[in-house]
């Protein structure tokens, strides 16, 4: 057997647990039919990206530029990126400083000089549109954080005119206050009624400058606008982890109930909701096993990288 067929095997010790294990009720038959989605297909289809021009080469050093030597020597990074799980249930309780909220958004900024940007050739547009539930020196409320400032005037004429866009010049960044107050039932039924966009201290739905880019750019750019707003959920996986609180990714929610909240025409895909994302402190779930990451491979294989 080639050895990484023997790493993809069913650990011994589940095994054994499911031999130990005292079965109750009937197990359904996993049903043998095939249900076809052809939307999903023609989407697909829809999107492919043709040949397109190379972006403009960037030097290897700028791509793989080191990360700062404070960063670097801060044996975190890798513990960090290896214990990120997504949290299956929020506390309610827990919150974050002002600070750190700042610093985590400041962080999703498509700021080329650090990971994971240097890495996308393609311009921002996705923004934020944050419910803040528990940030301490913050009033809880809707806020946005333009991550193309250039864009305020069109976001803001497509919004409701009663938003107030007051910047929170401290934050140091561009992220705007739109209306305060309690706005955690409206994220959690926004969410699919997911308790945990209620329960965190702040949770968000990422909105795309749309109609825009598919007319610049060609169809296939539907798929690299899920790029961006993975890129930015992963940034916030590893941010919730490094200030010591836990995050979920939420591909479940209702679009249709954001763009009313934020007063967005539905008839018109201008703006569009792309992915939801929460972050908060975390609930453990006693039922599931957790692992080390890379368990099933020989402890030579998993020794951490130096830059890491
Ligand atoms: C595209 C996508 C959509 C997801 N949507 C949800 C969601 O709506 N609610 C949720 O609780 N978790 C959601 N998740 C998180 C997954 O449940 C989670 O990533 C998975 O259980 C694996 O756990 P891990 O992230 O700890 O490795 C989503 C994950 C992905 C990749």
């Amino acid at each position: 057997m080639p050895a990484w067929r023997s790493w993809l095997a069913t650990p011994r010790f589940a095994i054994a647990a499911v031999r130990a294990g005292h079965w109750t009720g009937t197990a359904n038959r996993l049903s043998p039919s095939r249900v076809d989605w052809p939307a999903i297909a023609a989407v697909e289809a829809a999107t492919l990206k043709p040949s397109t021009a190379p972006p403009p080469l960037r030097s290897f050093a700028a791509i793989h530029a080191p990360a700062p030597r404070s960063m670097r020597d801060d044996p975190r990074a890798a513990a960090i990126i290896r214990q990120r799980r997504s949290a299956v249930d929020m506390d309610g309780r827990t919150g974050l400083s002002i600070d750190v909220f700042f610093g985590m958004l400041a962080r999703t900024l498509p700021d080329r000089s650090h990971p994971p940007w240097t890495a996308a050739d393609f311009p921002a547009r996705i923004h934020l549109c944050l419910f803040v539930h528990r940030i301490d020196g913050l009033s809880p409320g809707l806020y946005v954080l333009m991550r193309d400032e250039a864009r305020i005037d069109a976001f803001r004429a497509a919004c409701h005119d009663g938003f107030a866009w007051g910047h929170v010049v401290s934050s140091g960044i561009p992220l705007y206050a739109l209306s305060l107050g309690d706005c955690r039932e409206a994220v959690t039924h926004a969410s699919c009624f997911q308790a945990i966009a209620g329960d965190s201290a702040f949770s968000l739905g990422m909105v795309a400058d749309f109609a825009r880019t598919l007319e610049e750019d060609g169809a296939w750019a539907y798929r690299r606008l899920f790029w961006e707003t993975g890129l930015i959920g992963q940034v916030l996986y590893l941010e919730a982890e490094a200030a010591g609180v836990r995050s979920t990714g939420m591909g479940c929610y209702f679009d249709d109930f954001v763009h009313r909240l934020l007063g967005i025409d539905l008839g018109d895909d201008a703006w569009q909701s792309l992915y939801h994302f929460t972050v908060g402190g975390a609930v453990e779930d006693e039922r599931l096993t957790t692992l080390p990451a890379y368990d099933q491979l020989p402890p030579e294989r998993i020794k951490p990288s130096r830059s890491l």
